[in-house]
């Protein structure tokens, strides 16, 4: 099968590159010509582990390539996906479809025979019938069928999910579609993955409903990470109990500095403002999209507490920047509200990240680098472990207190554990972690 991947980020470059491991070929493109240029030499424009491998070796099985002009590949390909970004709309949090509908039209103007054009972005409930009525419009003789089929993969363990899905959602109505969308993902169901063939606009909500289910899921331990505060509990053992019971689930309830990341935040918002429009409001997803806007910066008070609210002056080492570990995104992570709450506290700051530096940079341009987690903690009053990467899991404590100021650690992963911190002789603050009256 010939697939054409429009847009190569973090989901179109693994979708492509799965795809082509499959045994499909595969043109990936894009319109910024330097990220093509860098892959045709091997250089990968994100960090995903395991990625580079897989893109070589499709490379040199001949089954995967890339493009800057979508014509040659769209006219070639039984089905062309559109894995451009759909970012929030400046101003009203509606997702921003300029993207979308830009492909949709070049995809017109280039397909050849019948093509089954797949929206794999995550795009509001309709946009599958939006885009269809720009190929009615653009090349009304064109045989296409849309289909939507969101994506579910996390960054960081993009691969994996992609290979192993939990279901593979695929919205449509046209038989000529259902066998090619089949073909694509066979690999996967001789696998035993579940695929839902469902309505368009169904699949295009499910993934919303799906995202903003979890954000509630984060959200709502987060608020009870506040009262175990207030009530001297562990959210962790909280959270362990109520997720041993298979109706809830033990996934995505672990407290933290609130949710971000190039999804969950947007996605939110984006589904809040379908609601509004449609006159039915998911008052719960904006409650947890408030909730969680406020926790961010209140993270910052809990780092000035630890200090006894005074931050004017002092340096406030952050190990981790990105919004998770195994990736290099920082697309509102809660390190950035985090950092400038800081800042407007009047402290210096100084960071260090594994995999995120580069973009950081660009991001901080008023913090200084580091470049190792005991760098980055030298004459520091305190340190903060914002982002759980594995290399701050087993820091040398004995060192990190000796090249401190003073040990303070304010731990938003709940990495260490409070006793064995009051051994080392720290200060110690994490989330969730009440302590008992005497
Ligand atoms: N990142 C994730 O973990 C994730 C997971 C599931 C779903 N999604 C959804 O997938 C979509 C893509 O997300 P992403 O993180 O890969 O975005 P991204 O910003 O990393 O990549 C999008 C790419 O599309 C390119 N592009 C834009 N318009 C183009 C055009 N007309 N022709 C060719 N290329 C074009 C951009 O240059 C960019 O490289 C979004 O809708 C997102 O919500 C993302």
């Amino acid at each position: 099968m010939r697939v054409a991947m429009i847009g190569t980020g973090y989901v179109g470059l693994v979708s492509g590159a799965c795809f082509a491991d499959f045994g499909h070929h595969v043109t990936c493109v894009d319109k910024d010509a330097d990220k093509i240029a860098a892959l045709r030499k091997g250089k990968l424009p994100i960090f995903e582990p395991n990625l580079d491998r897989l893109v070589a070796d499709n490379m040199s099985g001949g089954r995967l390539d890339f493009a800057t002009d979508l014509k040659g590949p769209v006219r070639e390909a039984e089905a062309v996906f559109i894995a451009v970004g759909t970012p929030s709309r400046r101003g009203d949090g509606h997702a921003d479809l300029t993207f979308v509908y830009a492909a949709a039209r070049e995809i017109a103007m280039a397909i050849d025979g019948f093509t089954v054009v797949v929206t794999k972005s995550t795009v509001p409930v309709g946009t599958g019938d939006e885009v269809e009525r720009i190929f009615r419009e653009t090349r009304p003789e064109a045989d296409v069928a849309v289909v939507s089929n969101p994506e579910f993969l996390r960054e960081g363990a993009a691969i994996q999910d992609f290979k192993h899905p939990d279901r593979i959602v695929v919205g449509l109505t046209d038989d000529r579609a259902t066998k090619v969308m089949a073909e694509i993902y066979r690999p996967l169901y001789l696998n035993q993955a579940p695929i839902i063939y469902t309505g368009r606009r169904t699949a295009e909500l499910i993934k919303y409903a799906a995202n903003a289910f979890l954000a509630t899921k984060i959200t709502f331990i987060n608020e009870v990470a506040d009262l175990c505060e207030r009530v001297g509990a562990d959210v962790q053992e909280v959270a362990r109990g109520i997720g041993l019971d298979n109706r809830i689930g033990a996934k995505f309830l672990h407290a933290g500095p609130g949710f971000g990341g190039s999804c969950f935040p947007k996605d939110t918002l984006a589904l809040i403002k379908t609601g509004q429009d449609y006159a039915a409001p998911l008052r719960i997803v904006e409650t947890v999209a408030a909730v969680n806007d406020t926790r961010k910066r209140a993270m910052a008070r809990k780092v000035s507490a630890a200090l006894g609210g005074q931050l004017r002056g002092k340096t406030i080492a952050v190990l981790g920047l990105t919004f998770k570990p195994n990736t290099d995104d920082l697309r509102e992570a809660p390190s950035i509200p985090l950092i400038t709450a800081l800042q407007d506290m009047g402290a210096k700051v100084r960071a260090y990240d594994p995999i995120g530096m580069p973009a950081a940079h660009a991001e901080f341009p008023n913090v200084k680098f580091a470049d190792g987690p005991y760098a980055c903690a030298e004459g520091a009053d305190a340190l903060v472990i914002v982002t759980e990467w594995e290399q701050f899991r087993a820091l040398d404590l004995d060192r990190v207190k000796q090249v401190m100021k003073q040990p303070v650690l304010i731990d938003l992963r709940n990495v260490y554990r409070p006793a064995e911190m009051a051994q080392y002789g720290f200060v110690y603050d994490s989330v969730g972690r009440g302590k008992p009256p005497e």
